[in-house]
């Protein structure tokens, strides 16, 4: 039996993984520890929230005691680290609040880890999930890969790349055991419509404006979701200490032909005429610092450990499309804030 913290397992790729975890290990017991920010919804773990292996703390990753109490308390053999404020726009808002929650929660939880394992490290692992934003931007060629220089643009990836570096120093000093991957934009079910893919499919759904920022021609490498959480999965288990893996999707687009695609799909599955929804498509001013182009090569991944990507993208954009318009409840939910009383209805009236 092991014990798991899993930290954001409340948002859209922690409840991935913790749902693929409790289901696949129940020989793991997880501890899902989110602050149910606006972006932790515990109605995406409605279907394992009551299995035997899963219990949920609600608790902030910014609170130095609170961890190391959670970490006395359930003697974590690992941690998964995704707890994180992961909005580029808001933190061009609020650069302040990504700073306590993406850097110094991260140093909590290693500090709580490294004191109750009291530098005896053997079976013990500190998982951090990362971004390929910590990069920077590419040109039109290229890849990243995991030797790629750490080059941040937007107080989102700074804070990414800044935690990154503290999980390898307390390796380097401390030989906290640990790993990292660094993965490309995710896109599936439970994505808060603030991103791109599910915010464009509500605002189709609802014949609201498309807002395209710049010329619409910056590049992302779109991965599934379940694809992530399945090389989360590969990686805990076989990844080498201290080593970087690259996760991505081989799978780039404009922002606009994917924009387009999405529209076409829509139109054909809301019974309307082809070109309608394009029509909202409204060119508006750009991000500040808009990284042009993201994209990696997850050859490390695929040649060590084995895992590739298991849907196209085509299929994986329409199975997206239809679980939002078949859960309209958990959009609506969301947009009206309604998703915000679960918590209290589920855990405390209990
Ligand atoms: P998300 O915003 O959907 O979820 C974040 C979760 O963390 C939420 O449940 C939130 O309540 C919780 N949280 C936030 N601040 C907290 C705090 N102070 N204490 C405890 N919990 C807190 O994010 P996501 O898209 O699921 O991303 C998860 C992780 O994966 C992040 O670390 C992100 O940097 C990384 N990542 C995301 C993508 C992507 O495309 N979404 C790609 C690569 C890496
Ligand atoms: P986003 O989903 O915010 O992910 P990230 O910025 O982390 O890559 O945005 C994906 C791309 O879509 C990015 O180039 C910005 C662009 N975008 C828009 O054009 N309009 C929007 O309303 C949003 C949210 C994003």
């Amino acid at each position: 039996m092991k014990t798991i913290a899993i930290t954001g397992g409340a948002g859209f790729i922690g409840s991935h993984v913790v749902r693929l975890f409790v289901n696949k290990y129940p020989e793991y017991k997880i501890v899902n520890i989110d602050k149910l920010t606006y972006a932790g919804n515990l109605a995406n773990l409605k279907d394992v929230e009551s299995l035997p292996n899963y219990e949920f703390v609600k608790a902030d990753i910014v609170d130095a005691d609170t961890m190391m109490q959670l970490f006395k308390k359930h003697q974590f053999d690992a941690v998964i680290h995704l707890a994180a404020e992961s909005h580029v726009d808001r933190s061009i808002t609020n650069p302040t609040e990504f700073v306590f929650t993406n850097v110094i929660g991260t140093v909590n939880l290693l500090n709580a880890a490294k004191a109750i394992w009291k530098d005896n490290f053997k079976d013990k692992l500190f998982y951090h999930v990362s971004t390929d934003e910590v990069y920077g931007s590419l040109g039109e060629e290229g890849l990243f890969t995991e030797t790629s220089n750490y080059d941040p643009h937007s107080p989102y990836s700074a804070s990414k790349a800044s935690s990154d570096h503290f999980v390898r120093a307390y390796f380097d000093t401390y030989g906290l055991p640990s790993l990292i991957s660094n993965c490309s934009n995710n896109y599936g079910s439970y994505q808060f419509p603030e991103k791109l893919i599910p915010l464009f499919i509500n605002n189709i759904r609802n014949n609201k404006p498309l807002p395209v920022y710049g010329k619409g021609e910056n590049v992302r490498d779109w991965l599934w979701v379940e694809d992530h959480a399945r090389a989360i999965d590969v990686i805990f288990h076989k990844g080498a200490l201290g080593g970087t893996y690259n996760i991505g999707g081989h799978n780039e687009w404009t922002n606009i032909d994917l924009i387009k695609v999405m529209c076409r799909i829509l139109d054909k599955k809301l019974g309307r005429p082809e070109g309608t929804s394009e029509q909202g498509i409204t060119y508006v001013k750009d991000r500040a610092g808009h990284d042009m182009r993201y994209a990696i090569d997850a050859s490390k991944l695929q040649n060590e450990l084995d895992w590739k990507p298991s849907l196209q993208f085509e299929e994986g954009l329409e199975k997206t499309i239809d679980w939002y318009l078949e859960n309209e409840n958990w959009l609506e939910n969301i947009t009206s804030g309604n998703y915000q009383a679960y918590y209290e209805k589920q855990y405390i009236k209990r």
